[in-house]
């Protein structure tokens, strides 16, 4: 079986997006260390995922017995969203900082992964992640710089931790992030940290 890869891109902008960009470095990365990977792509600003709603969480909640054909045609959106990357080997995703966090297009296609029964389990006492043995990438663009490395706005990184929470919950664990920080700075600045991404992805996934 070809190695099989999920990727989502959740910047809105379609053109000079730097997660986009950076993402396509780790997509050739990716795709020269498992020739032949399929690739499946959700691209979250060409097809917008819909809010979860009343009856989609009464659809979640509901076992699969008693669905009627409404709760079914509501959940219809989570179930691909699940069975797509129950499928993938690898989740590829690509971000940028809104407002310290995710976009919210990111956080929606998140409400109609997380599903009880599906992604994750719950027995009162702890959660079991239902999505183990998978890798994830995980491209941020950052606006501004300082972010990593304990810098001066590491504490307003409410998107990376916030991610890699997330993942582990569903039982994700490898997970390689790839920031790219202070992209409306100055052309130079810029062009370094640019490349200081582009030299991540070479030293996480090239040498390995
Ligand atoms: C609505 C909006 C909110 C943003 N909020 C932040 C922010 O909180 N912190 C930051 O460093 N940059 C912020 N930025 C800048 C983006 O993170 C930056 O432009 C990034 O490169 C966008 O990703 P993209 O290049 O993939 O489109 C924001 C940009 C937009 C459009």
């Amino acid at each position: 079986m070809p190695t099989s890869i999920l990727r989502i891109d959740a910047s809105s902008r379609s053109c000079g997006s730097f997660s986009r960009d950076i993402g396509d470095v780790v997509e050739r990365s990716l795709l020269a260390k498992h020739p032949g990977a399929d690739i499946t792509r959700r691209d979250l600003a060409q097809q917008q995922i819909e809010h979860i709603r009343n009856e989609t969480i009464i659809g979640y909640y509901t076992p699969g017995e008693a669905m009627t054909d409404e709760l079914k045609a509501v959940t219809l959106t989570s179930d691909e969203i699940i069975a797509e990357a129950k499928s993938a080997d690898i989740l590829l995703i690509t971000t940028p900082m809104y407002n310290f966090s995710i976009p919210s297009a990111l956080k929606a296609w998140i409400d109609q992964l997380v599903r009880i029964g599906r992604t994750f389990d719950y027995d009162g006492h702890s959660f079991t992640g239902l999505l183990p043995g998978k890798q994830a990438y995980v491209v941020i663009a950052y606006g501004a710089g300082g972010y990593s490395d304990d810098g001066p706005l590491a504490g307003a990184d409410f998107a990376k931790p916030y991610l890699s929470f997330l993942l582990g919950f569903l039982g994700i664990q490898d997970v390689t992030f790839v920031p790219v920080e202070a992209t409306t700075a100055d052309p130079a600045t810029v062009a370094c940290e640019v490349e200081k991404a582009r030299q991540n992805v070479r030293s996480s996934l090239d040498a390995g």
